[in-house]
């Protein structure tokens, strides 16, 4: 906690007042929209202080998540709990938490410190100058009080708002896609912005977003929702390493993902042996959703290497192909490569750039290898291209 935050008195006015971040706890939550269920038995728990993301993609239930612990909407069964209170027939003013929403929503006809000010609740006025000044200070804008909002930028409004949702001190800040406004440059600067104020005052963070760059990059932990379950919860590593669905595994950056049939458990090694198109890969089975039956087996696509002539792979690599690399994009950082492996499709390759350019030609033919301990597994039921971003979707 720093000396900022430290300062910040209690106004004897308001009944819920504190200066750290409380735990949210929803338990079993559903909300049914006629027989339609938007959240569906939703059970998370967010530790105070840390900045938690929901990541899913839109119409999956976020919203709807938000805007019950905000007690905007009323759960069809379950309950939520705010520090250990159970808040779920608790009014929406009445609840530790505040709201910043896409649509920054500031008054145009009140200057940036006006527009503060209005989310305090009532308090004493050298106290309201005292915390609006402290507000803008930590969103970086003091200098700008007496502008109005159209004379600042779209990221300055987002922090004006930003500012006006934490002058008083909720235990609990909700973030419904803040940045969705913004373009990409201002969009990464904010999220910095956001991890730092959150750094600095402590308080707890939801942050909701569709964006699993900016999920990644900001929250402690990541849940990753669709059709109104949670997929799978961890840190952006765990999620990323170890995806256990089809949806997380091409949600969260991008898989190759092949179908397989486990045809040995190696017990003495903790592998998996799995026959692909009749070759033999080997994943550990800790990485494995299941030790038997049909399996979608899964590798990042920086995790692969190529092989070219008579290159052999190392022991301790699984290996496909050969096949034929249809495709060669040049980013700069790295290479992206195609290649097509007959009977099972195309892979992505992600080769950093190490010697000056991309390496490989369109049409040459290479094998793919890479090392075990990154293979995972999924269940085979899942399908491929389930959470494959459609470009048609995107914002
Ligand atoms: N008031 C409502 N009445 C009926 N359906 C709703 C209502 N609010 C949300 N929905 C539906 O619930 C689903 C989840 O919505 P929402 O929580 O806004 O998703 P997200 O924020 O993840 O995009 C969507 O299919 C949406 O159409
Ligand atoms: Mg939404």
């Amino acid at each position: 906690m720093t000396s900022t935050t430290g300062a910040i008195e209690v106004a004897a006015t308001v009944d819920v007042e504190t200066d750290t971040g409380a735990a949210l706890q929803i338990t079993g939550v559903t909300k049914a929209f006629g027989d339609f269920l938007a959240v569906d038995h939703l059970t998370l728990t967010v530790p105070s202080g840390s900045f938690f993301a929901l990541l899913g993609p839109s119409g999956c239930g976020k919203t709807t998540t938000l805007r019950m612990v905000a007690g905007l909407e009323q759960p069809t069964t379950g309950t939520i709990a705010i520090g250990g209170r159970d808040v779920t027939g608790t009014r929406a003013h009445q609840r530790p938490v505040n709201t910043v929403f896409q649509s920054y929503a500031l008054f145009p006809h009140l200057t940036v410190g006006e527009n503060v000010a209005f989310g305090l609740r009532r308090t004493g006025k050298s106290e309201i100058a005292r915390r609006v000044a402290e507000g803008l200070d930590l969103v970086e804008l003091g200098h700008l009080a007496g502008r109005k909002p159209v004379q600042l930028s779209g990221g300055q409004q987002q922090r004006v708002a930003l500012a006006r949702a934490l002058v008083n001190r909720p235990s609990v800040l909700l973030l419904d896609e803040p940045l969705g406004a913004l373009d990409l440059k201002l969009r990464r600067q904010m999220q910095l912005e956001l991890k730092r104020i959150q750094t600095e005052v402590g308080l707890t963070f939801i942050h909701v977003t569709h964006d699993q760059e900016e999920a990644m990059t900001m929250a402690d932990t990541v849940a990753v929702m669709n059709h109104g379950r949670i997929e799978q919860m961890g840190t952006p590593a765990e999620l990323y390493e170890l995806p256990r669905t089809a949806f997380v595994a091409n949600f969260l950056g991008q898989s190759n993902l092949v179908p397989g049939t486990v045809s040995e458990r190696v017990t003495s090694t903790g592998l998996l042996a799995v026959d692909v198109v009749g070759r033999r890969l080997l994943v550990p089975e800790a990485r494995s959703v299941r030790s038997s039956g049909d399996v979608l087996v899964g590798v990042r696509p920086e995790k692969l290497r190529m092989l070219v002539g008579d290159q052999e792979p190392s022991s301790g690599e699984n290996v496909l192909g050969p096949g034929t690399v249809t495709d060669v994009s040049f980013t700069g950082v790295s290479t992206q490569y195609q290649v097509e492996v007959a009977g099972l499709g195309t892979f992505g390759v992600f080769a950093q750039n190490l010697l000056g350019g991309s390496t490989v030609a369109p049409g040459s033919r290479v094998r793919l290898a890479w090392s075990m301990d990154f293979t995972f597994a999924l269940d085979g039921a899942d399908a491929p291209d389930e959470g494959t971003v459609d470009l048609d979707d995107e914002p």
